[in-house]
């Protein structure tokens, strides 16, 4: 007899406003529906996300964008099994803003209310797509956050390192700000790249020769700042190829840090003996495809399987969070109305804090 779980997923923990359906049938997941609404117009005019604004654009999208779900998925609550919503880490406003929307429909329905780590959703995002057995390496990279996790169930995890300061994405936007390109600033330095010199400015790659897998970009961010100023100062302004070759430069200094620190993590996953070897990325920076290239060559040569999540999936939506859902629901393991929106919540809670550890970020 075929088995079927059906979850609604609700999303709200930064500037996307998602919900989607996700029903696993016989063991395999399908997204029946994602829905997502950016708020990246909203806060155009600010240069990065104002906490106050995204909390009320999610108020206002939230029952609606809930509601589309279900109609593209042709289903209503009461096809639903349970309704998983991210509970954090994130901007409070927003976080609360899902939390509340997913009690009340939990109240007035009787499903049972799963509380999702948004972490967890980036990281078992492979799951969702290749349906990676455990343990697998996962590199979680984003705006607010990055690490190295070895993830060995949807509720146990190992931080084998992480950045000490910003996180890429952070660090992505932030260059495009510098360089009087829009936000977000990820796929406008990724475009800007291409027609880029990234040898013409000598960039730093800090920690990169220290052992282990902790990264930094905030120095990168401040020598960005110092290139562009000796560009104005020298010609008064900066011209359309010396946006290029900045973004070029930068795009090839962090993917080199990635590449790099991703070898090291790779050493201390192989050390398990995993009977499938596969090393996955998740999260916005995701996306960038120079640094897919780099960690597609690095697996080719370690004989390991490499996991891109589509684009879709990397940048924050509701199916991961909804699927994070199905894995806790089949644990048994539900939430009730004493669930609370944390501002901050680890995957490993035995590693130490890092100091710094991109906490800076939107989703600190
Ligand atoms: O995972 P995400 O949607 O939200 C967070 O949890 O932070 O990631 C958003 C981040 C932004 O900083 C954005 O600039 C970055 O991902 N991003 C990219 C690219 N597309 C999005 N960074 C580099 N290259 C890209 N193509
Ligand atoms: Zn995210």
């Amino acid at each position: 007899m075929t088995r079927t779980v059906t979850i609604l997923g609700i999303e709200s923990s930064c500037d996307d406003t998602a919900a989607a359906v996700v029903r696993q049938t016989d063991g395999v997941p399908h997204i029946l529906s994602s829905v997502v609404y950016g708020q990246t117009a909203l806060h155009a005019d600010f240069g990065g996300i104002v906490p106050e604004i995204a909390a009320r654009a999610h108020v206002e999208k939230l029952d609606g964008c809930v509601a589309q779900a279900l109609h593209a998925a042709s289903l209503t609550l009461a096809d639903i099994d349970a309704v998983a919503v991210t509970a954090g880490p994130g901007l409070i406003g927003g976080v609360v803003s899902g939390v509340m929307l997913a009690k009340g429909i939990c109240a007035a329905t009787g499903l049972p209310l799963i509380g999702v780590n948004h972490l967890a959703g980036h990281a078992l995002t492979p799951r969702l797509t290749d349906q990676v057995p455990y343990p697998y390496l996962v590199l979680l990279v984003s705006g607010g956050h990055c690490q190295f996790l070895i993830v060995k169930s949807h509720d146990d995890y190992t931080r084998l390192g992480g950045t000490i300061d910003d996180a890429p994405g952070e660090a992505f936007d932030k260059t495009a700000r510098i360089l009087g390109l829009p936000q977000p600033g990820g796929p406008s330095v990724q475009n800007a790249a291409v027609s880029g010199n990234s040898k013409r400015f000598k960039l730093p790659r800090p920690l990169l020769q220290n052992d282990g897998c902790d990264m930094s970009f905030s120095g990168l961010k401040t020598a960005m700042i110092r290139a562009r100023d000796a560009v104005v100062a020298d010609q008064g302004g900066l011209t359309v190829q010396d946006q290029c070759d900045l973004s070029a430069g930068f795009q090839a200094a962090v993917a080199d840090i990635i590449d790099r620190k991703s070898r090291w993590a790779l050493n201390a996953y192989m050390a398990l003996n995993p009977a499938r070897r596969v090393f996955a990325v998740a999260g916005g920076v995701a996306a960038n495809t120079q640094i897919r290239a780099r960690l597609t060559a690095l697996c080719a040569l370690l004989d390991t399987e490499f996991v891109a999540p589509p684009l879709a999936l990397c940048t924050d939506n509701a199916a991961m969070i909804a699927y994070v859902g199905l894995e806790r629901f089949a644990a048994k393991q539900w939430d009730d109305m004493t669930l609370s929106a944390r501002p901050r919540w680890p995957l490993d809670t035995t590693a130490a804090p890092m100091l710094g550890s991109g906490k800076k970020g939107a989703k600190a």
